[in-house]
């Protein structure tokens, strides 16, 4: 969940370290700190909370980085988020940052004890400097050497990050689970980081450490090694497509308010660049890949995800059915993998992650993977450790998403699930004698693209979804209490409503079945409570409106959002946000699918939670106590 960073070149260290650092705070931001040679000394700077803390203090230090200098922005899980335990640690002449989890950290701290010595922190990460330092000190290891081996003592998913005060332009890196990462070219010199973002600022083309990898970076050079046999290693280049300016905020207050804007863009990126590899003949064509081929000639698909992931998941799963006649299992990874799932030997696991690195999904596809049944994946980061585990990768175009609450890349996941559901539903629609379910998908397909341009009509500042998003969020911002309720395509973003809600702004938020409500949560309403009703006219519509009904009998508060000319809801709820659509075009036909509305509904309520997290002032893209990639249990 951390962030590290290593840099050895040309340019001034601290700026680099800074900015590689602000690239990754969203990883974890509760302290940060700095190591680099000064004087022929390393010196270590430090601070609680974000990166700015430490910014003051390297004011004066802006040598060239040919000594070399390592970074870290923590997500605490062994002591608490303060100085003394922020990174880099130094025990002796070694300095390092590290991320992850060291499992067996009692047992080293047992033999650090009983040599009469004492940790400084309370971190399992300090830890291992003393495991580098026994080695040098008492099997006379070289520096490499010693961190190599004492790589191999700790079990758990970790990277570390050293450097020796005796060798200066020499940085050293080993990985187990924690994604590493590395980039060089002549200009810049050697630097390798947590992920690839920090690294586009100077290269395109970065290599990805496998588990087991160590690299050795010097101004002129990286090297792979295999950390268990200590033999040289090559670790091809991957080019990204994601440019540097990407990673910028482009004049909005908060990164997640641009991603929130920019989904127009992503959802056109990504159908463009799916039907442009496959020519597009056939509605939702796909270019030729092993996944949907597994996925053509199976008839039972298991998803895993967390979080935000999931929610696309779920309604993949509504999706997959509806179009494909697939049956799919949606499921939690965490639970999953702990689970007795049983799965059969023709079909599919898929894993959906943004990150491409969430450690429980990450590890029933590699569970899944010794069992000989194909894994894939959909996600956002080419080169990821999901993307390289599973047997086959789809990619959604999301680009870099910074804030830490998803936006853009849950509707890129939607999108590609329900591409997935189109392709596969075409196949078997294609045979149909009646073509009913052709007609369906062929209008899909085509109001498909429609969806950009609606999205933007919502989201544009002063349109009337916009400011009615923002007249609902004013007046009910000081609520006890939240519900998401929907039905159908609309209960997987009312799930995704309330995590938003909860994520950014800290209010307690439920999302729940409409048809749910009765069973329990009701008891809960009252004036003081808002009910947020997803209500597009859809074939759930008429029982959704008796939900609303009920709610409104128990005198809560009541947000709907529907289509514009609805005339029924805007009556019987405090606050109607209008989809900037209506039920029906002027010649009569029906505007678009209903399964297309989860990508109208989804941003509304994302700027919706953004709207009262702004109200509130709460860190928006930073908020507290989460981290973009979940990369431990
Ligand atoms: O990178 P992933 O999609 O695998 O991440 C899964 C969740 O950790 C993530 O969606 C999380 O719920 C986000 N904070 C949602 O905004």
């Amino acid at each position: 969940m951390c962030g590290i960073i290593g840099y050895v070149g040309e340019r001034p260290v601290s700026d680099v370290l800074l900015k590689g650092l602000k690239r990754l705070e969203y990883r974890g931001y509760d302290s940060s700190g700095v190591a680099m040679f000064h004087g022929g000394k390393i010196e270590v700077h430090k601070a609680a909370g974000k990166i700015t803390e430490i910014e003051p203090l390297l004011a004066d230090r802006k040598q060239k980085g040919l000594e070399g200098g390592i970074g870290h922005t923590r997500w605490a899980t062994h002591g608490a988020p303060n100085t003394k335990n922020a990174h880099p640690h130094k025990v002796g002449d070694i300095v390092l940052v590290h991320n992850g989890i060291i499992e067996n950290y009692r047992e080293i701290q047992k033999l650090v004890h009983s040599k009469g010595l004492t940790p400084k922190s309370e971190t399992d990460s300090e830890l291992f400097a003393f495991l580098v330092h026994f080695e040098m000190t008492e099997e006379k290891c070289s520096f490499v050497e010693a961190v190599r081996k004492s790589f191999l003592k700790i079990t758990g998913a970790s990277s570390v990050v050293a450097m020796h005060e005796q060798h200066p332009g020499l940085i050293v890196g080993v990985r187990n689970g924690s994604p590493l990462v590395a980039a060089w070219n002549p200009e810049l010199g050697a630097m390798l980081a947590s992920d690839a973002q920090p690294l586009l600022d100077y290269a395109n083309t970065v290599h990805y450490l496998e588990n087991g990898d160590m690299i050795v970076c010097e101004r002129n050079k990286i090297e792979f090694i295999d950390a268990h046999s200590g033999l040289k290693i090559s670790r091809p280049g991957v080019k990204i497509d994601w440019s540097a300016d990407r990673l910028d905020k482009n004049g909005y207050p908060h990164y997640m308010l641009k991603e929130i804007h920019e989904q127009s863009r992503t959802i056109l990126d990504t159908l463009n660049a799916n039907f442009a590899a496959s020519g597009a003949h056939l509605p939702f064509d796909f270019a030729p890949h092993p996944g949907i081929d597994n996925l053509s000639r199976t008839d039972r698909l298991s998803i895993v995800a967390c979080g935000t992931s999931w929610h696309a998941s779920l309604l993949g799963k509504y999706w997959l059915e509806k179009f494909a006649g697939l049956s799919v299992e949606a499921e939690l990874a965490s639970e999953f993998r702990y689970r007795s799932p049983v799965l059969k030997k023709n079909q599919v696991l898929m894993g959906v992650s943004q990150s491409g690195e969430t450690a429980d999904t990450l590890a029933v596809i590699q569970d899944v993977n010794k069992r000989e049944i194909p894994t894939m994946c959909i996600t956002n980061v080419k080169g990821s450790t999901i993307a390289r585990e599973s047997k086959s990768a789809l990619y959604t175009y999301a680009g870099p998403e910074i804030g830490v609450a998803s936006t853009k890349a849950f509707t890129g996941q939607m999108l590609m699930l329900l591409l997935l559901a189109g392709k596969l539903g075409r196949d078997v629609a294609v045979n149909d004698s009646t073509g009913k379910a052709m007609g369906e998908i062929e209008r899909t397909y085509r109001e498909l693209f429609e969806v950009p341009h609606h999205l933007s009509n919502a989201l544009m500042e002063g349109s009337p979804t916009a400011k009615a998003v923002k007249a609902a969020a004013l007046a009910t911002q000081n609520s006890k209490g939240f519900f998401f309720i929907g039905r159908g395509y609309s209960f997987p973003i009312a799930l995704e409503g309330a995590l938003k809600l909860k994520e950014i702004a800290y209010v307690h938020a439920e999302g729940y079945a409409a048809g749910e409500l009765k069973h329990g949560p009701i008891a809960m309403l009252e004036p003081d409570f808002t009910v947020i009703v997803l209500a597009p006219h859809d074939m759930w519509y008429e029982k959704t409106v008796s939900n609303l009904q009920e709610v409104k009998a128990r005198g809560a508060r009541i947000i709907a959002i529907g289509h514009a000319d609805d005339k029924q809801i805007p009556q019987m709820c405090d606050h109607f946000i209008p989809m900037p659509i209506k039920t029906k075009k002027d010649d009569g036909t029906p505007t678009m699918s209903e399964a297309l509305n989860p990508f109208l509904l989804a941003p509304i309520l994302q700027l919706f939670s953004y709207e009262i997290a702004t109200m509130k002032g709460t860190d928006v893209d930073q908020p507290r106590n989460l981290a973009k990639s979940v990369t431990v249990e």
